[in-house]
């Protein structure tokens, strides 16, 4: 079957990375985490220190930033000049921070930049919040989920305390509405549903069902029901 480029957008905690990750495993596809892009972008900036009200600053740091992304393991792998940053960039810290700095103009025209270069020949799936509507609006397939603010905290609550990581569901569930507002609200690229793209309401699927759900459009889609 060709292989062709699929879209997941949608709000934080949809399901959207653990979706294209399955799904990629299924359709022999690869999975690219925008997400991961920024939140190594945050950590950079973390580390060197600098404000994103800055953002001279951070354009000079988007210069000289030395991203890679690995794809040998299931999970995407990030690196900053060689160190394997994966795991550090999944703190609540950064996660707050991506959030600021995917809003800032030289951060996304980079990152976007190289999502492009990375997987302009297909057979990737990408997931973020901007995939169908401005990085690749010629995407074959698009997908944008949603699911309820309340089931989507409870999914990140229990996310952290599998971790060991203590949080309240109202925190939880502030900061969700707090980068939801930050992603549709930025000028560039803001998170929007593509006209073509297909809707899916994940609050009351199980991670499978919604896995076979898109499996099933995809499968349609391309001819191969
Ligand atoms: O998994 P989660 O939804 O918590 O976040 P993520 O997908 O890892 O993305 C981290 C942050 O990067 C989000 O809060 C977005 O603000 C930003 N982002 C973006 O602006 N555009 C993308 N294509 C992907 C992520
Ligand atoms: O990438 P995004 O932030 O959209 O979400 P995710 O990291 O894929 O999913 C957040 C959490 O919700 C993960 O622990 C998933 O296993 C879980 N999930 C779920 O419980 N039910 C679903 N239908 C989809 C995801």
């Amino acid at each position: 079957m060709q292989k062709v480029i699929i879209a997941i957008d949608g709000p934080a905690a949809s399901g959207k990375s653990s979706t294209a990750r399955l799904l990629a495993q299924r359709l022999g596809y690869v999975y690219l985490d925008t997400g991961a892009m920024y939140r190594a972008c945050a950590l950079q900036a973390q580390r060197e220190g600098l404000s994103l009200e800055d953002v001279d600053a951070i354009a000079t740091m988007m210069d000289s930033i030395n991203l890679r992304m690995d794809f040998a393991q299931e999970q995407n792998r990030v690196f900053l000049d060689d160190e394997d940053v994966s795991q550090l960039i999944r703190s609540e810290s950064i996660s707050k921070m991506s959030s600021a700095i995917s809003a800032l103009t030289p951060v996304r025209l980079k990152m976007v930049e190289l999502q492009r270069r990375i997987a302009h020949a297909g057979g990737f799936i990408l997931d973020g919040r901007d995939i169908g509507s401005y990085v690749f609006p010629d995407a074959r397939i698009k997908f944008f989920l949603t699911a309820d603010v309340d089931a989507r905290a409870q999914r990140r609550l229990l996310e952290l305390q599998a971790k060991g990581i203590a949080a309240s569901f109202e925190d939880v569930r502030a900061d969700l509405l707090q980068r939801d507002k930050n992603d549709r609200n930025r000028t560039l690229a803001p998170l929007v549903q593509a006209d073509d793209a297909i809707l899916i309401d994940t609050t009351l699927l199980t991670l499978e069902g919604q896995v076979d759900l898109l499996y099933q459009h995809v499968q349609k889609i391309l001819g191969g029901l």
